[in-house]
């Protein structure tokens, strides 16, 4: 999308403001929140669930602002003011501060939303995906700026469950689901420009950098995709579960869970690093160790 299209398309520019209007609808879908399948939850009752439906709502919204206003938006502005580990074209400059617009209207979107329907997030610690890169990034001898661009990369080249689930949930709010689908919207023009810096950042390293940066992609695609477990914990014994409980039905959960969700919400992350020739020598060992590939 060239800068021109940007303000023909951009849903900051000619989209519409989601709208309560109804009070029919759920809150999230609860495919989403797997702990809900557990008897000793749904012994809980209706109004348990409830209000974990809420809570995970909450936290999609607050992961929501924090990715957009604090990473993705933060690389943006690293590549528009040319602070980016490589240096990109003054196209890729001046679309970085039309996304980076972008960005900053999906997370005021989020924000109205939670005012829309009464709700807050201003209780929650920070998402568990931030801890996690940060974490990574303090265990990284690369800097901040490169670490927060590969993240970038994979979380705006992969679809997520969250993404392709609610919105087409037929029992969601429609507030929710239009919410939803003008992210969507937005998000398919922000995978090109990502899938375009991912070869951009591959051309400009040398091969022992790609030796060393490609295998840091499978950390962040984890960091970004494993569910927050403590937050689980939190919302159970909220919801009425003895802590002891609480853990107890989270294990049980991530026991069942499979990697299939992953792999498949990371396959158009690998077709970019593929397409980048970036899949190949350690970088694709990685993955293969990570289980996002076979071998
Ligand atoms: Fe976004
Ligand atoms: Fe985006």
């Amino acid at each position: 999308m060239s800068s021109r299209d940007w303000f023909d398309v951009a849903r900051v520019r000619v989209g519409r403001r989601p709208v309560h209007r109804t009070p029919e609808g759920r809150l999230f879908s609860p495919s989403l929140l797997p702990v809900l399948a557990d008897p000793r939850v749904q012994a809980l009752g209706h109004e348990a669930e409830e209000q974990l439906l809420g809570d995970a709502l909450r936290r999609y919204l607050h992961f929501t602002i924090v990715l957009e206003t604090e990473v993705v938006g933060r690389t943006l502005l690293d590549l528009a003011h040319q602070r980016a580990p490589t240096p990109v074209s003054d196209q890729a400059r001046r679309e970085a501060f039309s996304l980076h617009c972008d960005e900053s209207w999906h997370a005021v979107l989020a924000v109205d939303l939670l005012d829309q329907l009464g709700l807050h997030c201003d209780d929650l610690g920070p998402p568990a995906f931030l801890t996690r890169l940060n974490r990574l990034t303090l265990a990284s001898a690369d800097p901040a700026s490169l670490m927060y661009l590969l993240f970038s990369i994979a979380s705006e080249t992969l679809i997520s469950n969250s993404l392709r689930i609610l919105s087409a949930d037929p029992f969601l709010k429609p507030v929710i689901r239009e919410f939803v689908e003008e992210h969507a919207r937005d998000e398919a023009h922000h995978s090109a420009y990502f899938r375009t810096r991912s070869a951009d950042l591959w051309q400009a390293l040398d091969p022992c950098d790609r030796d060393r940066i490609g295998p840091i992609w499978p950390s962040l695609i984890h960091a970004y995709l494993e569910p927050d477990t403590e937050a689980w914990v939190a919302d159970l014994v909220r919801a009425g579960l003895a802590s002891t409980d609480a853990h107890s039905v989270v294990t049980d959960t991530l026991a069942c869970s499979s990697t299939g969700a992953f792999r498949s919400a990371a396959r158009p992350t690998l077709t970019a690093l593929e397409s980048a020739n970036a899949l190949r020598g350690p970088t694709r060992e990685a993955f293969v160790k990570a289980d996002l590939l076979d071998a």
